[in-house]
């Protein structure tokens, strides 16, 4: 019998999969699919102090192999989320909120209210939204990067994470784990966001694909895997104190399975989420149990973080 339980932060759960947010989580409709899915956890759409319409579309291209997006964080203002964490059945499932304040006076704010929440939500915070003109990713400064987090972790007394953009040198896995290291109480560290700013061009049309930003948008799907994988693998090793949640390229079993062997202890499915529905979590579960079971593995734990080097 394969075993697909496994534990995040202390809580037993009946699988490692979830959605990324952005997809199918930003509004209660949309939150209440992925709570009936075999998910067995879910993050709200990352939000803001006030609702934003986002950017203007054609702003979701899917691709042969992933897509593009600037959707500009469209979602209803972080209260709407707060309500609907407050109102769910957290037996259920695990509850992430992820917030991602246009300014650090947002963030404190938002975090102000949520700390007074009963319920016992994740709290995620977003640094790496690439899509919002004018607004560069707070991931990509380690000094703003400390000061949002020492923010953080002044105002909020419980575990909280964050959501990091994909780093390309080892010099800044090593400079990014290091200003995260210096937070015992920041539990967890989602990666990857999009790879953002990347630029799709249809030959036909000698046209970008998406409207804002004159076309330049996050990638997602098969695009990012490896991506995903070494940013997954590098903070997986450099913050030992801290769960890794696996984002990027997850559209089978297999990408599953990797990124629980780069030392993800949670999957997120965005890109496949959003072209499949959450039907996507079934097919990947079995997708991944009959893996584990080719190789001879019955629990997660069993290779969970034990890459091979060559
Ligand atoms: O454009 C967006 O709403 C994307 C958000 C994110 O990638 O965090």
């Amino acid at each position: 019998m394969t075993d697909l339980t496994c534990h995040f932060l202390g809580q037993p759960l009946a699988n490692p999969l979830m959605n990324a947010s952005g997809v199918h989580c930003r509004t209660h409709a949309e939150l209440d699919t992925l709570a009936t899915s075999a998910a067995a956890a879910m993050v709200t759409k990352s939000c803001t102090l006030e609702p934003r319409t986002g950017n203007p579309e054609p702003r979701y291209r899917s691709l042969p192999l992933g897509s593009i997006n600037s959707m500009g964080l469209p979602n209803e203002g972080y209260r709407y989320y707060l309500d609907y964490a407050d109102r769910f059945d957290h037996e259920q499932k695990l509850l992430f909120l992820s917030i991602s304040g246009l300014t650090l006076d947002d963030n404190v704010e938002m975090i102000a209210a949520i700390r007074e929440a009963v319920n016992p939500a994740l709290l995620e915070v977003n640094l790496s939204c690439p899509n919002v003109p004018g607004k560069p990713q707070t991931g990509y400064d380690f000094e703003a990067m400390d000061e949002l987090l020492d923010e953080v972790n002044d105002a909020y007394k419980r575990p909280f994470g964050v959501k990091l953009p994909p780093y390309f040198d080892i010099s800044h896995f090593d400079a990014a784990a290091e200003v995260l290291n210096r937070y015992p109480r920041l539990a967890f560290v989602t990666c990857i966001n999009s790879v953002g700013n990347g630029l799709v061009i249809d030959p036909e049309t000698e046209s970008v694909v998406i409207k804002p930003k004159d076309g330049f948008g996050g990638l997602g799907g098969s695009y990012v895997l490896p991506t995903a994988l070494a940013n997954v693998n590098a903070f997986y090793r450099r913050c030992p104190d801290k769960q890794i949640i696996g984002c990027g390229g997850v559209q089978s079993g297999t990408e599953a399975f990797l990124h629980l062997l780069a030392g993800a202890s949670l999957v997120q499915i965005g890109t496949a989420l959003y072209e499949e529905g959450p039907a996507v979590f079934d097919r990947v579960l079995g997708e991944l149990a009959a893996i584990m079971a080719s190789k001879g593995y019955a629990t997660i734990d069993e290779f969970r973080g034990k890459l091979k080097m060559l």
